[in-house]
């Protein structure tokens, strides 16, 4: 996810669930094809802890998905994702993201392209479609047809953006027609939705859950291996205090992998997502959102 997904934080999410497959950010494949500074910097990972590692990348000419695969294959990912999901106006409007749902034929160039590029795996992470659901399995089969070898779906349409209930149904029958995994992603909240929304699907792919709640990936995942829904929840029983050592975690990731003023400076929207429904949350957010250092981040926690 754009902003959230950065090192810090992927690294924080394989401390609390080792089995979770961790993305980046997307990435822009012209900035990666020019080797501006800032994108390269942003695929940097750890090795050691970061596996499997997927560089999520978007754009819309082959050639630079070509040279960009390139790079990111010997930067030592383990694969790489195409985003043909994201409904910003900004990015539809040049053509990358959602917008290629209503462009098939570029969309395959692309996958082509990068699949031609590398031998480790091409996936793509796309929408329901752009205003009807009916294009789901031709669109998806063009990108298996061009090498796509898995595919994570979000259940909406573009037109739908964010709103409304994300729809599964249409990605269990996607799942019944192609032959690679697919992975269903769209309003998992907790383990007893991921229990219940997988179904015939190979893996489910959680976003926002996790703000303010990392957590969640531990009982998503433990639910998941044993198919069964814990009775209560571990998220809901961790008391803050027992938080308070991660949350600092990450603060030092952030500060390791980004310097200590951009990554505190990153670290505000974190914070304040953790103490979100805790007593005495607002007066500790407004000064979480002015933190430096972590030892100050220390002085309001502790
Ligand atoms: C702040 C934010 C940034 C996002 N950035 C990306 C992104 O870079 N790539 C992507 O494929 N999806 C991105 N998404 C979409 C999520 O991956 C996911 O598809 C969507 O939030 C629905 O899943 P969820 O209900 O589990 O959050 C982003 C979502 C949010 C809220």
């Amino acid at each position: 996810m754009a902003g959230v997904t950065d090192a810090s934080y992927r690294q924080l999410i394989k401390a609390i669930a080792p089995e979770t497959i961790v993305y980046t950010e997307f990435l822009s494949t012209d900035a990666i094809h020019y080797g501006a500074k800032k994108t390269m910097e942003m695929i940097n990972f750890d090795s050691e802890v970061e596996r499997p590692f997927v560089v999520q990348v978007f754009g819309k000419e082959p050639e630079h998905f070509l040279t960009a695969a390139k790079v990111i294959e010997q930067m030592g990912a383990d694969g790489i994702d195409i985003n043909m999901g994201c409904p910003a106006a900004k990015v539809v409007s040049s053509c990358h993201g959602s917008a290629l749902i209503r462009n098939p034929q570029l969309a395959q160039e692309l996958v082509y392209a990068t699949k031609k590029a590398v031998s480790i795996p091409v996936s793509v992470k796309t929408r329901l479609g752009w205003d009807t659901k009916d294009s789901l399995i031709p669109f998806c089969q063009g990108l298996i047809d061009a090498g796509a070898e898995a595919l994570a779906i979000h259940g909406r349409r573009y037109c739908d953006k964010f709103g409304g209930k994300a729809d599964w149904d249409p990605i269990y029958e996607l799942k019944k027609a192609v032959s690679v995994p697919v992975i269903g992603n769209g309003d998992i909240f907790s383990a007893q939705d991921a229990v219940e929304k997988i179904g015939n699907l190979d893996g489910v792919m959680v976003g926002r859950a996790t703000f303010g709640n990392p957590w969640v990936m531990r009982d998503i995942v433990d639910a998941l291996h044993r198919n069964a829904v814990p009775e209560l929840p571990s998220v809901k029983t961790i008391p803050f205090e027992e938080k308070v050592p991660l949350i600092l975690m990450h603060c030092e990731l952030a500060v390791r992998t980004k310097g200590e003023r951009k990554g505190m400076l990153e670290m505000r929207k974190h914070l304040a997502s953790y103490v979100k429904g805790f007593d005495g949350a607002s007066e500790m957010r407004q000064r979480l959102v002015l933190v430096e250092t972590i030892d100050d981040v220390k002085a309001i926690l502790g």
